[in-house]
């Protein structure tokens, strides 16, 4: 009965939104995000290109689909999946607890930190000097969200993480906690400011797809681990993060292995 329930509903969206509604479409797989985080997803132009962009257009090859990457706030592509106005989400989505919530994950593809970027000549030398300090950060992420945790910080929200950037480089701010490899991007392309070594919290990144939508989960994790074992995604990776930062992250994991040999 809840089978034939769910057919009757779902040839009835098919009916409503016809064409007009691009996940409806089976063949193309419709791609939530905000292009304003490189090197995982931004702007050359007018393409959309980036790790996430790239390994997208990989899964929706294998799934035999067309892919189209539809721009939006990152607070919003979350909702995106949810409400099936996208497919998937892809957006250097951390998991999180709260959000598994409203959403299915993917297998994680990328372990991530959030950094600190100060100004050059700041007195902030790690996570626990700011205390107290104002911070920028981009609107919804995870680091806007664990900042909440730091004593009598205040918190300015930015629509895109490069606003963050420009509101430390005006003095505007005293801080921003950005994930590290964006974060890395925007040190490197401006001056007078520098990131921290000591992260402020690890996190791992996956795709999001919606809850009652096992069938695409399964297909895209398929997809994504055929991706990660005939080494495309990791040459996908290497096209977008030199390989100086690569090796950074290899030791970073070795020591982080050794770390969890021990505890065990
Ligand atoms: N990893 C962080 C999070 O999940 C930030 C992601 C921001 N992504 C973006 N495309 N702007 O909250």
């Amino acid at each position: 009965m809840k089978k034939l329930m769910a057919a009757v509903l779902a040839g009835a969206m098919v009916l409503s939104f016809g064409m007009t509604a691009m996940a409806e479409d089976d063949n193309v797989l419709v791609m939530a995000t905000n292009a304003e985080f490189p090197p995982y997803e931004f702007r050359e132009g007018d393409e959309i290109v980036g790790i996430d962009a790239e390994v997208a257009g990989l899964i929706a090859d294998k799934l035999g689909m067309e892919l189209q990457i539809d721009d939006m706030a990152f607070d919003s592509v979350l909702a995106a999946v949810q409400s099936g106005k996208a497919d998937i989400a892809m957006a250097g989505i951390t998991v999180t607890e709260e959000r598994k919530m409203s959403v299915n994950f993917t297998d994680t593809y990328t372990k991530a930190t959030q950094m600190i970027i100060v100004a050059e000549d700041s007195e902030i030398q790690g996570p626990d000097d700011l205390e107290g300090k104002t911070i920028g950060v981009q609107l919804g992420t995870t680091g806007d969200i664990y900042v909440d945790d730091v004593p009598d910080a205040s918190v300015e929200r930015y629509n895109k993480g490069f606003e963050a950037v420009q509101a430390l480089l005006q003095g505007k701010v005293d801080a921003v906690v950005i994930d590290g490899e964006p974060a890395k991007v925007f040190v490197s392309q401006n001056e007078g400011i520098k990131l921290l070594d000591e992260a402020f919290t690890e996190e791992e990144y996956a795709i999001a797809i919606a809850k009652d939508n096992d069938e695409l989960l399964e297909k895209v994790n398929t997809a994504l681990n055929e991706l990660k074992d005939n080494g495309e995604f990791q040459k996908v990776v290497d096209k977008y993060i030199s390989s100086d930062d690569a090796e950074e992250a290899e030791t970073e994991a070795a020591s982080e292995a050794e770390t969890e040999a021990v505890t065990e």
